[in-house]
């Protein structure tokens, strides 16, 4: 695959493409270019260190299309996602007087478009941005569908925006690097589309498993995958209005709580939880049996590490502070099928007893089933 293009089209934002392709970073100037009306005079590429050698082809490839390039770095990983990081950059648009018709080009993962999305939806009521994801996590969502955030407080991602990208440009050549655990990381937000939106990436699993983040061919038809899924559900629920959007929160429950409590990557978290949140539909009548078992076997075939059980009475304290939780009850979310998935409220409780039935389940206590 040379370039594939999706064009997302949200309700209140202007659409934009996520042109997906192998080796298109070099001709990102060009792709901007013909593809989208931005006429920036400058643009800033906004990375973190462990892309430089990225951010450095992306400011090249810009040098005909922008006036002037600036680069700026920003710190590592989480260190990123504060308020007072976001000021820096801010400070430094404004020093620089960067105008609204400019734009910012990030290139990065998840933190950096987090963090560096918010500073282009804060300067001057919102400076255009694009999003250059370079690891598969961020591809297949992060990247796509403008949520932008900071932590605060200790708590993550509690202070943020929704504020759509101008372009996407994702080129599958940049994940060659990435370490197995980062692509793993990716793959369980792919499973997670195979279970509720996406029953052709679910017959990709099934026949290839893990390896179809080894062939790159085959990489990049999951990416478009993803892509478009997320898409889809962006286009109809832009600002998690209608219930709609939620549905990308499947295994997040119980995916955010033993991530938090175990420290293990985000996407591994979730490919567990979406193990967990199976066998929990199944308890609570969504869920065929069968389905729950042939998603077990799919995450175990595939290797995703899988660690310890914290205390269950940690989990539930942290699954009670999920942003799905109404009082007494919780929008959870459950796949019907492979492709099929739908967001049904259930009272707590029951959700979490079922949860913990599910949990205890796949980490082996068999006494605790049916
Ligand atoms: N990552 C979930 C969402 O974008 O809504």
């Amino acid at each position: 695959m040379r370039l594939n293009i999706v064009r997302v089209s949200p309700r209140y934002s202007r659409s934009y493409p996520v042109f997906i392709g192998s080796g298109i970073l070099g001709e990102l100037g060009e792709l901007l270019a013909s593809h989208t009306d931005l006429e920036p005079s400058r643009c800033l590429v906004a990375f973190q260190g462990p892309v430089a050698s990225l951010a450095s082809k992306a400011s090249s490839s810009l040098e005909g299309f922008c006036r002037a390039v600036d680069e700026y770095r920003l710190p590592d990983g989480e260190e990123a996602k504060s308020l007072e990081r976001v000021l820096e950059l801010v400070r430094y648009m404004h020093d620089h007087n960067y105008s609204r018709s400019d734009i910012v080009v990030i290139v990065g993962g998840g933190a950096a478009s987090d963090a560096a999305g918010m500073a282009a939806a804060l300067y001057k009521r919102g400076i255009p941005y694009i999003n250059i994801p370079t690891t598969l996590l961020s591809m297949v969502d992060a990247a796509i569908g403008g949520k932008v955030a900071v932590n605060y407080g200790g708590v993550k991602n509690v202070l943020g925006a929704f504020y759509q990208p101008s372009a996407v440009v994702e080129d599958v050549d940049t994940l060659s690097t990435l370490p197995w655990e980062e692509v793993l990381s990716g793959l369980g937000e792919i499973v997670k589309y195979a279970y509720t939106l996406n029953a052709k990436l679910h017959r990709m699993l099934r026949e290839h498993g893990v390896n179809v983040a080894k062939k790159p061919s085959l990489l990049a038809d999951a990416i478009v995958e993803g892509v478009k899924s997320k898409a889809r559900i962006v286009e109809l629920d832009e600002r998690e209005e209608y219930g709609v959007r939620e549905i990308l929160n499947f295994g997040h429950t119980f995916g955010h709580a033993l991530e938090a409590a175990t420290g293990i990557r985000h996407g591994i978290a979730v490919a567990w939880g979406c193990v967990v949140e199976a066998w929990a539909g199944v308890k609570l009548g969504y869920t065929p049996e069968r389905v729950a078992r042939e998603l077990e076997q799919l995450v175990e075939s595939m290797g995703f590490p899988k660690p310890g059980l914290p205390s269950f009475e940690r989990l539930e304290a942290l699954m009670r502070r999920d942003k799905k939780v109404r009082g007494e009850r919780i929008r959870g979310v459950f796949t019907l099928a492979p492709g099929r998935g739908a967001v049904i409220e259930v009272m707590l409780h029951e959700y979490l007893e079922a949860i913990r039935w599910g949990a205890s389940r796949v980490w082996g206590d068999k006494r605790e089933q049916h």
